[in-house]
């Protein structure tokens, strides 16, 4: 008789009977602004929602300026826009993050320079950045992935001393702290999704954070056409020289604005994500000291100076030789058939994803043959990445951690059940 889920035998849980916390999370509150905004008819465009929120953001991340727009793939193109990064730039990333940190480079006309990740925590490593290094140099775009952080102490020193810009990517991190400060809080500017899966939602929108003002006007104007900020709203000492057009008007730009349905619903999120996080937190703390006991299976290591955690996947290392030879792709189903919930692999590295393929389109990026070559994602070696991708990588959307410590002894549960009848996989 088979005891693993994933063969017919019974699951560690039974979902039915106590399903896992659901996500979103809302109530009446959404529903009241909701209607609130709908009865207002001032549906967007600089709105008193957005307005809110942005002030409310802004006060959460412990940044001088907050600015919403409509997604976390504009916010970070948008960054780039107001760093005035473009074509002859090269900007470092990690290979193992999301395609749009790399994909927004080179829709500026910029060159992504792809460096591989650190195996424990999976964020850049900062010796490879040094390494990476060019006279074309213009920007490193740290990104927090899952439940880590990019080294900031690291980061902010080479890019101080080679005179580069930093945008913290922080899709998954918001209210995740490193040293006492809020990411988005540390770079010349932070970059925030509000995607559905993300632990502060509208179901779309994204988030700009910066400290200083001249770039808050920029990213201001920049997601609303090009359009000069109301005049004081931010410092009018210094607008950037060269930004705007003789007139003093207009930078060309394009409609990237958030709406007030959306803000409405990140002011409610955003009351909830403070006790959110630190259930997370609490929970992946607890979940990352039963890992540690387990056979087979290793957290990610936490910094010291990760003074709060900001989950947005719970992900953790898998040791094939520990489980007789098992690939990680079995051993992530056979969890998912044990849990109830899908278990994923990290990112695809971008030297090789399935939606990081800029080739594909020679009418928008071949400026040139040499631009042309210097984009193919291929070029780069991304050892580590790929290891992490292919063998190691095992993840889990946070709403898990929200759950009981019960349930965080369950997942221990079902990994010590697949490695005990670990044979049943392997016939
Ligand atoms: C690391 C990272 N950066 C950027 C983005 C883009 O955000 P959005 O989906 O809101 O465009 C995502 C979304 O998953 C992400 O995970």
């Amino acid at each position: 008789m088979a005891v693993l889920a994933i063969n017919g035998g019974r699951p560690t849980r039974n979902v039915k009977a106590n399903p896992w916390p659901s996500w979103p999370v809302w109530d009446g509150k959404e529903e009241k602004a909701l209607l609130e905004v709908l009865n207002s008819g001032i549906w967007s465009y600089n709105g008193p929602k957005e307005i809110e929120f942005n002030k409310l953001f802004a006060e959460y991340i412990g940044s001088n300026y907050a600015i919403s727009a409509s997604n976390g793939t504009v916010t970070l193109q948008l960054a780039l826009e107001a760093l005035g990064i473009g074509y002859g730039d090269e900007v470092i990333l990690p290979g193992l993050t999301w395609q749009a940190t790399a994909a927004t480079i080179i829709d500026v006309n910029a060159v992504p320079i792809i460096v591989d990740v650190c195996p424990d925590t999976w964020c850049i490593d900062p010796k490879e950045v040094e390494k990476a290094i060019t006279p074309k140099t213009k920007a490193i775009i740290p990104v927090h992935l899952y439940g880590s952080f990019a080294d900031m102490d690291a980061i902010m020193d080479i890019a101080e001393k080679h005179n580069l810009f930093v945008i913290e990517d922080c899709a998954h991190k918001p209210g995740g702290e490193w040293n006492g400060k809020k990411a988005g809080s540390i770079g010349d500017i932070g970059s925030f999704s509000f995607q559905l899966s993300k632990h502060l939602t509208a179901g779309e929108g994204g988030g700009l954070t910066t400290n200083n003002p001249s770039l808050a006007e920029k990213l201001d104007a920049l997601r609303n056409c090009g359009r000069r900020p109301e005049s004081g709203e931010y410092s009018q000492e210094d607008k950037g020289a060269g930004f705007y057009s003789d007139d003093g008007n207009f930078i060309q730009s394009g409609n990237y604005r958030i709406t007030e349905f959306q803000a409405a619903i990140l002011i409610e999120g955003l009351k909830r994500l403070p006790e959110q996080n630190s259930i997370r937190d609490r929970n992946g703390l607890y979940m990352n000291s039963l890992l540690e006991d387990l056979s087979g299976v290793s957290p990610m290591r936490r910094d010291k100076r990760e003074t709060k955690e900001a989950y947005f996947n719970f992900a953790f290392r898998y040791n094939k030789e520990d489980f007789n030879g098992l690939p990680v792709g079995k051993f992530r189903k056979a969890l998912e058939s044990e849990l109830g919930i899908g278990v994923d692999s990290s990112y695809e590295p971008l030297n090789m994803c399935s939606l990081y393929v800029p080739l594909t389109k020679p009418s928008r990026y071949k400026i040139n043959d040499k631009h042309w070559a210097a984009i193919d994602p291929s070029r780069f070696s991304l050892p580590i990445s790929e290891r992490i991708f292919k063998e190691e990588s095992v993840c889990v959307h946070n709403k898990i951690l929200l759950g009981s410590q019960a349930d965080m002894d369950l997942i221990a549960e079902a990994i010590r059940k697949i490695y005990d009848n670990v044979i049943e996989l392997l016939k």
